[in-house]
């Protein structure tokens, strides 16, 4: 039996977009999250893939509880955090660590790098001596030599600030990190580098990562589980090598087709979305994808909202005709 590090049950999170002097009827609620459930299993990595504006930074910030879900539980090792009052979270945070998108974001502009380091420890009562030797075990770690510990972070690289980022998310020793876009606002040129060590920290150290992409590939290449949202819901979800062989929604061809070549030779059929992007504001029953879906049928897809639904080894999916036997008239 498989043990989960983070078990996510119906996770919601509406957004009320207008003011609420306005007519009840009026109010515009946007769907950012929708009775979301996944579970991630200790020791992995567990990808979230979608567009721009589906949810996947508010899924990874409610299972932190940077932001409070409006329902749904959230299991850390095995313990319900959903309800745990903000002291008792400073306790359990310890373990559950972020690394962003933009590494800035992680450092304050005006402390030099070392300062950053040591404030975290101290916040969390490590002496000032144990800093010290968990900084030159990290610096060591991620190859970066000491005197990065005297500049402000606008004076380091992207690539080496992200690294820096990690190592200082691994000073607490955690348990589990969430990466949020981790390398998209990167050179592509070092991209590769913390790629590599988010994989080796899970191969070599355990760890436990949420990693948050749009890039299909890169998910591919590191992640164990993936779950692909789209407008708040996960629309399919699996096994890594199950979902990429065997890719039964529409949403996640497409995302896949509309993905550049790889080779100039590589022979592949472009499947083209059509309808606009929609948003995901009183979203009513039906399936979400239905206004851009080249298998929509009337009747069905826009009355019934499709569930997720076991297509064999560990593989689920939320279309009513992606399993071969769902037929198409
Ligand atoms: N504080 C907020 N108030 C209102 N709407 C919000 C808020 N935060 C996020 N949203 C909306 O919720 C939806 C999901 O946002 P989210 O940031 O989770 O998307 P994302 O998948 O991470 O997108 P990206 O790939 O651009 O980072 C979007 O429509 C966004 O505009
Ligand atoms: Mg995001």
């Amino acid at each position: 039996m498989a043990e989960y590090m983070i078990e996510a049950r119906n996770l919601v999170k509406y957004y009320y977009l207008d003011n609420f002097k306005i007519a009840k009827s009026k109010i515009r609620v946007l769907h950012a999250v929708d009775h979301v459930s996944f579970n991630i299993e200790k020791g992995e990595i567990f990808g979230v893939i979608g567009e721009s504006g589906s949810g996947k930074s508010t899924i990874g910030k409610c299972i932190l509880r940077m932001i409070e879900a409006d329902e749904g539980d959230i299991f850390f090792d095995n313990e319900n955090i959903s309800r745990l009052n903000s002291k008792q979270m400073k306790a359990r945070r310890r373990n559950m660590q972020m690394i962003f998108q933009n590494p800035l974001a992680s450092f304050n502009p005006k402390m030099t790098i070392g300062k950053a380091f040591y404030e975290l420890g101290h916040v969390y009562h490590m002496k000032t001596q144990e800093v010290t030797k968990k900084i030159r075990e990290l610096l060591n770690y991620i190859n970066l030599d000491e005197d990065v510990l005297s500049r402000l972070p606008k004076e380091i690289s992207g690539g080496q600030l992200q690294r820096l980022a990690i190592a200082r998310a691994l000073m607490l020793e955690p348990k589990f990190l969430l990466a949020d876009e981790p390398v998209s606002a990167l050179d592509v040129s070092v991209q590769a580098q913390i790629l590599n060590l988010l994989f080796e920290l899970k191969e070599k150290r355990g760890y436990t990562i949420l990693f948050i992409s749009h890039d299909l590939t890169v998910v591919r290449n590191v992640c164990d589980h993936v779950a692909v949202v789209y407008l708040g819901v996960i629309v399919e979800t699996g096994p890594v090598c199950e979902v990429y062989n065997n890719l039964l929604h529409p949403y996640t061809q497409a995302l896949l087709s509309a993905k550049p070549k790889e080779h100039p030779l590589e022979q592949k059929e472009r499947m083209i979305l059509e309808g606009d992007i929609p948003n995901a504001i009183n979203v009513k029953e039906g399936c979400r994808f239905a206004s851009r879906c080249p298998k929509f049928r009337e009747g069905l897809c826009d009355n019934r909202t499709p569930k997720l639904r076991d297509a064999g080894n560990g593989h689920f999916v939320a279309c009513h005709y992606a399993l071969p036997s769902d037929v198409l008239d």
